[in-house]
């Protein structure tokens, strides 16, 4: 098939590329390579993917519309994954237009982009974060997305709304996937997992919003790409899935486990609690198991190894780890 990627040298485009490519898909990959974190780490997850045949990449905005019907348009893409958008809880907090730009105006082009093109289906990232603290966990995706708790969590609802209203409207075959807290090798420097194991190998103290008893359903990003993959396969009808790992883990505990693979005893400072944050996420995954197959598989243990060796490596190569620009 030949699939058009958004967001392709992001930290789970680059492993949905990767993935697509080994089971002989054609990829074309977009991504503006913007500065929220380090393009080095998003030029490095390109690079790492090496040449391959069947993959091109074009560095473009998808809110420049022209654009990116010029560069879409030829491909002829037979699958749209839209991955491409502006991530983090806290940040959207700071810098709202940020996401207005990448998340609604950006989204309204691509889902144009698919309109136009008729793609055999559409997949698009939404969040765990949509349930905010108003649902009963395990969070099932018929659940109220009505309470958002920051402007982040807000666009990716608008986009399920505007995709579901594509679907019914035009029929556009498309399904929205919720991620609950991905995490592994190449993930996202502004996340908790990379942002502590970077602390924790400096020496210096792991910040911890509020009391650390949060949990989350941290989700090995290889148990989300095959959902991913499998959500591509299908023609959607304005569905949304949650794919999580269904299993909650303790902030503190994600800590402990960390300094054990990383060598190094974590030292805690504990901070305020950060506005817009969710206390638990579980995820329901009936819905995702019965629809795609989804079928998580990676334990957590295995999957902060697996985190642990690439990021050592990771910043050996790379003659860190420092704390520049992780503020
Ligand atoms: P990421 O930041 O690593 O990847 C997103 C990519 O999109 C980046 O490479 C960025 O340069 C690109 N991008 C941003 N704005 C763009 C624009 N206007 N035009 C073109 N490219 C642009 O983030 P990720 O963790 O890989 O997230 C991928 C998707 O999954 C996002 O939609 C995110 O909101 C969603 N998501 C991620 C998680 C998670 O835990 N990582 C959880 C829930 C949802
Ligand atoms: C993550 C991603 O950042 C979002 O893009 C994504 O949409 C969301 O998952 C999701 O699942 O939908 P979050 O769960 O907040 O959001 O993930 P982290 O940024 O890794 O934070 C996890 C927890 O660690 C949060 O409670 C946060 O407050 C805490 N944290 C984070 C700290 O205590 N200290 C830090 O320095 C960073």
């Amino acid at each position: 098939m030949r699939i058009l990627v958004t967001g392709a040298a992001g930290f789970i485009g680059h492993h949905a590329v990767r993935a697509l490519l080994a089971r002989g898909d054609e990829v074309m990959g977009l991504d503006a390579l913007t500065p929220y974190y380090d393009p080095a780490l998003k030029r490095a997850r390109l690079a790492a993917l090496g040449d391959p045949a069947g993959f091109t990449f074009r560095p473009l905005d998808i809110g420049d519309r022209d654009a990116l019907f010029r560069a879409a348009a030829p491909f002829q893409p037979e699958a749209v994954l839209h991955l491409a958008a502006q991530p983090g809880v806290r940040y959207s907090l700071e810098e709202p237009d940020a996401y207005f730009a990448a998340n609604l105006a950006g989204f309204h082009a691509v889902i144009e982009l698919a309109r136009a093109l008729r793609p055999a289906s559409f997949v698009f990232a939404s969040s765990s974060s949509v349930y905010g603290n108003a649902n009963p966990r395990p969070f099932k995706e018929p659940g109220d997305i009505s309470r958002p708790l920051s402007p982040y969590a807000a666009t990716k609802a608008a986009n399920e709304l505007v995709a579901h209203a594509y679907a019914h409207a035009y029929g556009l075959p498309s399904t929205g996937l919720r991620f609950f807290t991905v995490y592994g090798p190449w993930s996202r420097p502004d996340m908790a997992m990379y942002r502590f194991a970077e602390r924790i190998m400096a020496g210096a103290p792991v910040p911890v919003y509020g009391d650390g008893l949060q949990e989350r359903d941290f989700t090995y990003v290889d148990d989300v790409v095959d959902g991913v993959l499998a959500a591509l396969d299908r023609p959607g009808r304005g569905e949304v899935y949650n794919l999580g790992q269904g299993r909650p883990i303790r902030l503190l505990d994600m800590i402990s486990l960390l300094g054990e693979h990383l060598g190094v005893a974590p030292r805690l400072a504990f901070e305020a609690p950060q506005a817009g944050d969710v206390d638990a996420t579980l995820a329901d995954l009936g819905a995702a198991r019965a629809a795609l197959g989804y079928a998580p598989s990676t334990p957590f243990a295995a999957g902060v190894a697996a985190f642990c060796a690439w990021f050592k490596a990771y910043a050996r190569a790379t003659a860190g780890p420092s704390l520049r620009g992780v503020a």
